[in-house]
């Protein structure tokens, strides 16, 4: 990458304690996080589930930053709105969800929340191509979604290359998020690949000093970004 982007951290709460949101979510922010990142697993898209709007509610009294909500489930169209009311301010869909995606994206739009589109690691980059002029962000699993600290998939650095091409190309500002295996050693790789929105789930909150692991992840981003 010739071009460099700040580089967002958004831990994700998935490996969190939740019998200690609050904390753990203030914890995060102490290190430094840029944005929070909640997994909403249904048991249909993926093998798991996770929690839904009450759960981002409750834990929005407690922090300012952004919340990254990222939508592992089928039918994502029927709950945007009780998202964005629970207070999600980034809507993310996967594209394997959404035979209607465009619809889905401009719903999640007409809310207030920006949008963005996931793709599993066999999801092809060129899925991306008619709908990346109407997204604001593109997150690109790196392990097949369902689970936590999974190991990161090599492909993905190949198919962030190839996303941040396509968001240059759009000529657009739309952030490329890498989700799955984000530690010290595959921070700095993906962001020297293209991408500016780094989650990490186990290797923030699996750690005993959670502000010291976001601390961690920005100083192994740092060499390939802008700030
Ligand atoms: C996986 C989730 C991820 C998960 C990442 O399905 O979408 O956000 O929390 O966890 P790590 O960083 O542990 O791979
Ligand atoms: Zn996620």
């Amino acid at each position: 990458m010739s071009e460099h982007h700040p580089v967002i951290i958004a831990p994700s709460l998935l490996s969190a304690d939740f019998a200690q949101l609050k904390d753990q979510v203030q914890l995060a922010e102490q290190g430094g996080a840029d944005w929070i990142h909640l997994d909403v697993m249904d048991g249909h898209f993926v093998p798991n589930l996770t929690f839904g709007p009450l759960v981002i509610e409750s834990i929005r009294k407690h922090t300012r930053l952004p919340f990254d909500t990222h939508l592992m489930m089928t039918n994502p169209g029927q709950f945007i709105d009780d998202f964005r009311s629970a207070g999600a301010d980034i809507i993310t869909v996967h594209f394997e969800t959404c035979p209607h995606l465009h619809r889905t994206i401009q719903h999640i739009r007409e809310t207030g929340a920006k949008a963005g589109v996931s793709i599993n690691p066999s999801t092809p980059v060129l899925a991306l191509n008619d709908i990346i002029s109407d997204v604001d962000l593109v997150l690109v699993m790196s392990v097949n979604p369902g689970f936590g600290g999974q190991s990161f998939i090599e492909n993905s650095l190949a198919k962030l290359r190839d996303v941040r091409r396509l968001v240059k190309s759009s000529g657009h500002q739309i952030h490329v998020e890498v989700d799955g295996g984000i530690d010290a050693d595959t921070a700095g790789r993906v962001v020297e690949a293209g991408a500016d929105v780094l989650v990490s789930g186990y290797f923030v909150f699996g750690s005993p000093d959670i502000p010291a692991s976001v601390r961690i992840l920005r100083q192994s981003a740092r060499p390939y970004s802008a700030t």
